[in-house]
């Protein structure tokens, strides 16, 4: 029972947290493209009220005709509309699913023994830790005087991201490690929103209200943040679904593959920043970054491509375990979860519909059952204690076409 309302409360947060991060990531992607897009007022009168860019548009079956001031109208509007509760709300449904999930079946998701054996409050006090420790050093840094070099800054964030992700994967499952780095960045953008970008436009407003000249560094800080926000989004959303795929997580070298594919999402959302700005080059972009991100997936692609596992050659198949004792093998390290009503605390349906509870169920999802164990991915967390040997004797019968 209690596993079945887990199983809802995940599926709301789950809906919740895609629906608002879709609103949110889409406003701020909306924003970022028409800043780029602005092009000075044709209207002379327009200019001379302070505007100092416009963009027309068609969406919807009529037109748009966007104006951004210099720094405030000469009066403020009667509504002014923020955008503020997309970001939280993806924050907090966010943060509700990786308490339920992660830290709330940290034995399942979030410690691998194989990895460091560490105790269940001790894993997520270091979960904790990398959210409020990866704001806390970012903040630090934008606000020193490094912060007002971009390119340093953008360095010295790149390698303490890379320092992260390997400790992160060397303290959780790889799919655990995964989300703590999502989370991290996602923790950072939600926190810019909060902190310096809301902040600033509050005082802007103020400002205006009580007829002082707004001070720019607000809105300098500001846009900082918002540029970095739209760097981290790639990232961060490779992550959300990097869950689905055992091949990267389950990586030898996964650290390296989340930086890898992180820097080519950074290097793809550049392209596209860039483009919106060709208007400002005659129509012309770069296509550098593109091509760049798409190389680095590729590299990875092909430096994961699957391997037979050790111990599989054709001399080992001679000897090969019998479809009977893969069957004994799958019963008890694999069933007391994907059975139609599993007996593992927690688990109310088969995980993602997989169900290894008969001859023909088992050989249904020989593919699959290849790639979870060549990752090590599974049994998830291996709460059944799946021997080294047992997995070899797994993949040596998948290596040689399950036979039966
Ligand atoms: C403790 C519970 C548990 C045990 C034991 C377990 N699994 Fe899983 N398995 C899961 C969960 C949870 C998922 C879903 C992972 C996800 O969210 O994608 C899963 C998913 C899978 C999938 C589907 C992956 C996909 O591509 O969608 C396969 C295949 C699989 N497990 C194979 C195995 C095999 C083989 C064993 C035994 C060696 C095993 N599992 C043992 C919990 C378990």
């Amino acid at each position: 029972m209690t596993a079945y309302l887990l199983d809802w409360l995940s599926l709301l947060g789950r809906w919740l947290h895609l629906t608002a991060g879709i609103a949110w990531i889409g406003s701020s992607f909306y924003f970022i493209w028409l800043d780029n897009h602005l092009v000075p007022p044709s209207d002379r009168e327009l200019a001379r009220k302070g505007v100092a860019g416009e963009l027309w548009a068609v969406h919807g079956g009529g037109f748009y005709n966007s104006l951004k001031y210099r720094l405030a109208p000469e009066t403020l509007p009667p509504q002014l509309h923020w955008f503020y509760w997309e970001a939280y709300a993806t924050f907090l449904s966010g943060f509700f699913l990786l308490s339920l999930l992660y830290y709330g079946q940290a034995e399942v998701y979030l410690i691998d023994p194989s990895v460091a054996a560490l105790s269940k409050p001790v894993a997520i006090a270091a979960g904790l830790a990398f959210l409020a420790g990866g704001w806390l050093i970012y903040d630090a840094l934008c606000k020193s005087r490094l912060g007002r070099n971009g390119p340093a800054l953008g360095g010295v964030l790149a390698v303490l991201l890379v320092a992260a992700a390997w400790g992160l994967c060397n303290l959780f499952s790889g799919r655990g490690a995964y989300l703590e780095f999502g989370s991290m960045l996602g923790t950072i953008m939600v926190a810019n929103v909060f902190f310096v970008i809301i902040p600033g436009q509050r005082e802007l407003v103020r400002a205006k209200r009580e007829g002082r000249e707004p001070d720019p560094r607000h809105a300098i800080a500001g846009k900082l943040r918002s540029t970095h926000n739209t760097y981290f989004t790639l990232p961060v959303l490779f992550v959300m679904i990097s869950n689905h795929y055992a091949m990267t997580f389950g990586a030898r070298e996964n650290w390296l593959v989340l930086i890898a594919v992180s820097a080519a999402g950074v290097s793809i959302r550049q392209y596209f920043v860039a483009r919106h700005k060709a208007h400002e080059r005659n129509g012309h972009t770069s296509s550098f970054p593109a091509v760049l991100g798409v190389l680095i997936l590729a590299c990875v692609a092909f430096a994961l491509t699957p391997v037979r596992a050790p111990g599989t050659s054709a001399a080992a198949g001679s000897h090969a375990a019998g479809f009977t004792r893969i069957q004994a093998i799958v019963a008890q390290r694999c069933q007391s979860c994907h059975a139609a009503a599993p007996t593992q605390p927690g688990f109310a349906a088969p995980p993602n519909g997989v169900l290894l509870d008969s001859p023909e169920h088992i050989l249904a999802h020989t593919t699959q059952m290849r790639q979870q164990l060549a990752a090590r991915t599974m049994p998830v967390g291996n709460l059944t204690g799946l021997t080294d040997n047992e997995r070899t004797e797994l993949l040596t019968w998948l290596e040689n076409g399950a036979p039966h």
